[in-house]
């Protein structure tokens, strides 16, 4: 089984920015962990701070990928361009957010990408990610 955690602006920062609602591990320390937890699955990783990169690697592993577990970050809340892709691909996509977008601002309540989303995992920390990984099994 193949699947692709994909995070988009700002969280290449995660570890420092803002360690009070994103914690201070790295992502790639977490993700070396989360490898370990599931064998069985072929994982990669990729990120960017660039919506159009963002949405070709949506294509680029839309047609022949497992699943889709998604982080747009900041561009969950603003971004058409990012939901079509997620319409328009056959992969399904798992939308995950590391901290509660509900107990936060208004404009975090919004997510263009939840409608064509397989499911939503929200607030569980980096454990967002392993639920949603956990989804695909
Ligand atoms: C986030 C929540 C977004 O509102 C924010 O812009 C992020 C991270 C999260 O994982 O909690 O950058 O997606």
């Amino acid at each position: 089984m193949k699947i692709i955690i994909i995070n988009g602006p700002n969280l290449n920062l995660l570890g420092k920015r803002e360690t009070d609602i994103y914690g201070s591990s790295t992502f790639q320390s977490f993700f070396d962990e989360l490898k370990l937890k599931f064998p069985s699955i072929e994982l990669s990783y990729y990120q960017s701070n660039i919506e159009g990169e963002l949405i070709d690697k949506l294509h680029e592993v839309g047609y022949s990928y497992d699943g889709v577990v998604l982080n747009a970050a900041a561009y969950t809340h603003t971004s058409v361009g990012i939901a079509d892709a997620v319409a328009g691909i056959e992969t399904p996509v798992v939308e995950v957010h590391i901290s509660n977008t509900y107990s936060r601002e208004s404009f975090r309540h919004t997510s263009f990408l939840a409608p064509n989303a397989k499911g939503v995992i929200i607030g569980f920390g980096l454990q967002s990610y392993e639920l949603a990984l956990s989804s695909f099994l």
